[in-house]
């Protein structure tokens, strides 16, 4: 790739769990101009209405691919790519990626074939989910936690504050009684910024699986057949949908992962 042929990928939350997802893509695609958006306006997605989140997805994008002619987009959301990527799909035409529970590496890892998906409370709710384990995890006893108080700590972690186990065991108490259960799907962007305490809280997991590389794997592929719509020369950076203050931790955190300039879209809900 030269310098003014970069492609421009928009990575999309709801908050900045979607960073887990950047962060493999990032390592494996450094030469890339990147667009981070979280829809803090309408944080958390996880209890929000399947109409609204794909109202909400398609609007922020289309907005943000008139103003800087993006070549990929990635729902770096499991809540959201769960039920918006056929609308996107038939809406663009560039490359659209989803980021959904790795249901079927999980299975392939387990040993006790009794697995675990922890997600938002809409995504372990979503049909998506029951084809994906009727489909890849048919041999496998499947236990489910939708939480969004996980969505939370992960969000406060990047802001600074110190994580608290035994809220992590609250919300994990079930699966702290299942000596057997052996793979997790982090099947929420958030949970990877919390793995090492989620860990901690299920130390007879073996695997946790979540499917930040086998993105970053696709995207590379994808970009070989990626015309780049413009060859000006743009700054990584950050978009959100409702005024924040932007905590030293998390500042500090985005200017480490090369975003060097934070700005606010104005959507109409
Ligand atoms: N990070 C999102 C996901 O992967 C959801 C967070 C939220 O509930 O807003 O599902």
């Amino acid at each position: 790739m030269t310098a003014l042929s970069k492609p421009r990928i928009l990575f999309f939350d709801s908050g900045v769990g979607g960073l887990s997802v950047y962060q493999e893509v990032q390592k494996r695609l450094p030469d890339c101009h990147y667009l981070y958006c979280f829809d803090n306006a309408f944080f958390p997605y996880s209890e929000k209405s399947e109409a609204l989140i794909i109202e909400r997805v398609n609007k922020i994008c289309t907005h943000l691919d008139r103003l800087y002619a993006l070549d990929l987009i990635v729902i770096a959301c499991n809540t959201a790519s769960t039920i918006v990527l056929p609308s996107l799909r038939q809406h663009f035409s560039i490359p659209i990626v989803g980021t959904v529970p790795a249901i079927k590496p999980a299975a392939e890892y387990s040993s006790t074939k009794h697995i675990g998906l922890l997600a938002t409370k809409g995504t372990v709710k979503r049909e998506y989910i029951d084809h994906l384990i009727e489909k890849y995890a048919q041999s496998c006893r499947v236990e489910k936690i939708g939480s969004t108080k996980l969505v939370e700590l992960a969000e406060r972690k990047l802001r600074g504050y110190p994580v608290d186990l035994n809220d992590i065991r609250t919300e994990l108490s079930e699966w702290i009684m299942m000596p057997d259960l052996d793979a997790i799907v982090l099947g929420c962007t958030h949970f990877p910024l919390i793995k090492s305490e989620i860990q901690q809280c299920l130390p007879q997991v073996s695997h946790f699986i979540d499917s930040g590389e086998a993105i970053a794997k696709r995207i590379a592929f994808l970009l070989n057949e990626v015309k780049v719509r413009s060859k000006n020369h743009m700054i990584s950076q950050v978009f959100y949908t409702k005024p924040f203050i932007i905590e030293d931790d998390l500042s500090e955190c985005l200017h480490a992962l090369g975003f060097e300039q934070f700005s606010l879209i104005h959507i109409n809900s």
